[in-house]
Formats: structure tokens, sequence, C-alpha cells
């Protein structure tokens, strides 16, 4: 945890010490990212209508994707396709898709983009 505080309070102000204080803080939340990632996806195992949790809905989709010879950009999408619905069900998809846009494909950000508006047509 990080005590110590920027001395500005308009970005304007700022001073190089400001700057790296603020970089050690985003590398710190950077370096916690897949363990967040992980976290969302444990709190999908929750009450759902339907047959399975959204976890497990998520695990056998990245499952079956890996059975199907996906590769693994496929099945990383597969496995994150819902993670939206932990902070902003109304958009969901862009929401995973935005997490996953810097680390996938233009095609993998697309489907994870539009996997909502496919689920309700079919
Ligand atoms: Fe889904």
């Amino acid at each position: 945890m990080i005590s110590k505080k920027v001395s500005f309070t308009a970005m304007e102000h700022g001073n190089r010490c400001d700057n790296d204080l603020a970089l050690e803080h985003d590398a710190e939340n950077i370096q916690g990212q897949a363990d967040r990632v992980i976290e969302w996806l444990k709190s999908m195992d929750g009450d759902s209508p339907n047959k399975i949790s959204r976890l497990d809905h998520c695990l056998q989709g990245a499952t079956r994707a890996k059975r199907d010879g996906a590769d693994e950009e496929t099945m990383i999408c597969t496995l994150l396709h819902d993670i939206g619905d932990v902070i902003c069900p109304a958009n969901q998809s862009q929401a995973a898709a935005a997490l996953l846009s810097p680390y996938v494909s233009e095609k993998t950000y697309w489907v994870a983009l539009h996997h909502g508006l496919l689920q309700g047509y079919y």
C-alpha cells in the first residue's frame, strides 16, 4: 500500500516526484490485474436462474473451445466474455471487450464486443 501522496491538487502543478509516485502506483495496479480478474471470475459463481452459474458457463465455454482446438486467445476470450457482468450488466459486452482489447486481435475484440447482441438474437 502506498502511503505517500502527490503534492498537487491540479495536475498542472505536479512535478517529477509526483509523476514517479503515480507511475509506481500504476505499476502496482497493473501487477494486480490478473488477480482481480480471477476474483471477478470467482464472484460469478453465485445464484442464477440458469442451470449453471455464470462462472460454470464461462468455464464450460472455454473448455469446449479448448477441446475444439481453439487457439489460446479464443479460449481466454471465451473464459472472460461475460466478466463485464460483474461491474456493469447493462453493457457487459463492451466492458469485457475493453478489458480484453489490449491483449487480443481486432477480430477477437469484435467478437467480445458483440457477443451480447448474438446472444440476444439467438
Ligand atoms: Fe455467455
